[in-house]
Formats: C-alpha cells, sequence, structure tokens
C-alpha cells in the first residue's frame, strides 16, 4: 500500500511556528516518524510539503494514479480553497483531511473547512498522532492491502 502525506502553506515553519499550537516538533521529526509508522505496517509513505496551491493540486491530481491514498493538511487553504477541494473531488482514490490543532477551538475563520465535505473523514486537534490515525484509517479503507 502506498500513501502520499501532504502538508500544505507554512507547514515547513512546524516546531517554529506557534509551538503553544503546533508543538516543538518539526516537520522532518513529522515525516521520518510516518515513514518507520507506515514501515511497521507494510505501507510505502511519501511526503510532500508545498506553500503553494498550484503545487499542492498537481501532487492531488499526480496522486490518483500512483497511491492508494491521501492524508492532506491543506493549512489554511483549508478554510477557502475551492480549487483544492475540487482537485480532492476529482480523484478517485480515498482522501483524509488532518489538523494538529483542534480547529474548533480556535478563531471562528478555523471552524469551516471547504475541503472536508469531500474527504473521507477528518482527523482533528491529535497533534502529529493525527496523521498516524490516518495511515491506520486508510489501511483499514482499502481492504489492509499490502
Ligand atoms: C492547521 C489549522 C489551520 O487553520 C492553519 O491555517 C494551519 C494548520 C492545523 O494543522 O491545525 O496552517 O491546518
Amino acid at each position: 500500500m502506498k500513501v502520499l502525506v501532504i502538508n500544505g502553506p507554512n507547514l515547513n515553519l512546524l516546531g517554529k511556528r506557534e509551538p503553544g499550537v503546533y508543538g516543538s516538533n518539526t516537520l522532518i521529526d513529522l515525516e521520518k516518524s510516518l515513514l518507520t509508522f507506515g514501515e511497521k505496517l507494510n505501507c510505502e509513505v511519501t511526503c510532500f510539503q508545498s506553500n503553494h496551491e498550484g503545487d499542492l493540486i498537481d501532487a492531488i491530481h499526480e496522486a490518483d494514479e500512483q497511491y492508494n491514498g491521501i492524508i492532506i493538511n491543506p493549512g489554511a487553504f483549508t478554510h477557502y480553497s475551492y480549487a483544492i477541494r475540487d482537485a480532492i473531488a476529482g480523484i478517485s482514490i480515498p482522501v483524509i483531511e488532518v489538523h494538529i490543532s483542534n480547529v474548533h477551538a480556535r478563531e471562528e475563520f478555523r471552524h469551516t473547512s471547504v475541503t472536508a465535505p469531500v474527504t473521507a473523514g477528518q482527523i482533528i486537534g491529535l497533534g502529529f498522532k493525527g496523521y498516524e490515525l490516518a495511515i491506520l484509517a486508510l489501511k483499514d479503507r482499502t481492504g489492509g492491502m499490502n
């Protein structure tokens, strides 16, 4: 099984960006731990991060042919990018949305996700653990395929 983990804008700053909200671990720490977690499950994890909407859309399109599922944290694009929503709606593999922080306990504008309705589900507010739970959910959803 092959999974693509996509992190959107400003998530490259994990570790130094608002550590009280996102913790002190870096994006590299997250990506390394997901690769190790995936290996234990016989799941090949690939990670991608971009601050650019079009690059995120291209990655979503290309993943359709190459992966069994996507885990995406679209960052602030979650709250207003109809283009990313349409990209997710346009592919056939399952997509799980993850947010590190509990967006519902934060500013009002973070309470809306325009992308969530076209995903298989959302995992919110559980820190980096949310990505691991998403891998497990994808594995389950795709029948635990190798
Ligand atoms: C986030 C929440 C978003 O509101 C924010 O813009 C982010 C990170 C999260 O993981 O908690 O960049 O997606």
